[in-house]
């Protein structure tokens, strides 16, 4: 069995974007590979390092919305970055041999410069962010890290780590690829990309009726301004989610509605909204649920960083071993 190994940083709840474009694929991925999902508080740190008192509470939030949006801890190994040290120290260890042209050219350093310019970003962590990137996935000596498009970087970025590794001190890392996640970015309510950002998400936990405010803003065919006016979907940013909450049959009657101006867009915003709140009905129940007993929910997660501690411990050793740094064993 392969080994899977993806991340998500404890930046904010789940929202949809985050569900449709990522969770939902780990989800799907338990079934077939080894997996290990980690909450990444150490990246958060590379921006957020001024406010950690807000991070405990945020890694039990998305460790609730993980579990309530169907990953398991007995499937899989769902742990804390922070918990497990090997990531830490291994980041080290392959910073010594990571030149600093990699990391200076890497194209997600230079936007997000440019992104959030309100952070301090001038900084040895922030740089280094790909390196550590590289430590969680080869500390478990992943083949395969399910990512959205904008993560290839790193990607290559781990892969080019591994092989100088390998080439420097014989071989022992595999060189990950990318599963890459085959749905298209998810629009927020203002049509630009989904993200918490940029306030415009709808969050997997929002309250029916929340759901249903912020889905009547969505920008819908530009072109269809009166009601019977044709529409494509193709060019709707509510259509994507009919494609991931609506079976064929109602997916085929909202195109030939729209297409023919039948359908009116406020008719079709409502029953877009009723299928995203049934479809997320588990989802809200299970985190009530799970809500209930924080404390029960917070030894859960250490449980998982314990069992990804073991294994990422034992590689630490054997890579220790490989560069001849084994002094103290
Ligand atoms: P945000 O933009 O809200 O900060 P993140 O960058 O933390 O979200 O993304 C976490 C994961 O969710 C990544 O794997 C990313 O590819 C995916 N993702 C985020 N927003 C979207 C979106 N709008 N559409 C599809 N996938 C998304
Ligand atoms: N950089 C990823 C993101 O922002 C999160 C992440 C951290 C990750 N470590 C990882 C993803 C290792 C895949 C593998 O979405």
């Amino acid at each position: 069995m392969e080994t899977i190994l993806s991340g998500i940083q404890p930046t904010g709840k789940l929202h949809l974007g985050n569900y449709i474009g990522a969770i939902k694929n780990w989800v799907e991925l338990q079934e077939k590979y080894r997996c290990y999902y980690m909450i990444a508080d150490l990246h958060s740190l590379t921006v957020y390092y001024t406010n950690t008192e807000e991070l405990r509470e945020n890694i039990l939030e998305l460790y609730i919305d993980l579990l309530s949006a169907g990953l398991s801890d007995e499937k899989s190994v769902i742990f804390l970055q922070s918990g497990v040290p090997a990531h830490s120290q291994l980041h080290l260890l392959l910073s010594m041999i990571t030149p600093l042209g990699w990391l200076e050219r890497n194209p997600t350093y230079k936007e997000k410069i440019k992104e959030l310019k309100q952070y301090e970003l001038n900084t040895y962590g922030f740089l280094g962010y790909p390196v550590l990137q590289a430590a969680d996935i080869l500390i478990y000596k992943a083949q395969k890290v399910p990512v959205g498009q904008d993560q290839i970087p790193h990607l290559e970025i781990t892969r080019e780590i591994a092989r100088r590794f390998n080439y420097l001190y014989g071989e022992y890392f595999p060189e990950p690829q990318p599963i890459l996640t085959p749905v298209p970015k998810i629009a927020g309510t203002d049509g630009k990309k989904m993200s918490k950002s940029y306030n415009n998400a709808i969050y997997m936990s929002d309250p029916p009726e929340v759901i249903e405010k912020k889905i009547r803003m969505y920008i819908t065919d530009t072109k269809k301004i009166y009601k019977n006016d044709p529409g494509n979907p193709e060019n709707c940013t509510l259509f994507p989610f009919y494609k991931i909450f609506a079976d064929k049959e109602i997916q085929k009657e909202i195109i030939s509605g729209c297409a023919s101006g039948k359908l009116g867009c406020v008719a079709c915003k409502k029953r877009a909204s009723k299928l995203i709140i049934d479809a997320l009905q588990p989802f809200r129940e299970k985190r009530e649920e799970l809500k209930k007993n924080k404390k029960q929910v917070w030894e859960r997660l250490k449980a998982g960083t314990e069992k990804a501690k073991k294994v990422a411990n034992t590689h630490l050793e054997e890579i220790l071993e490989k560069m001849k740094l084994n002094f103290m064993r």
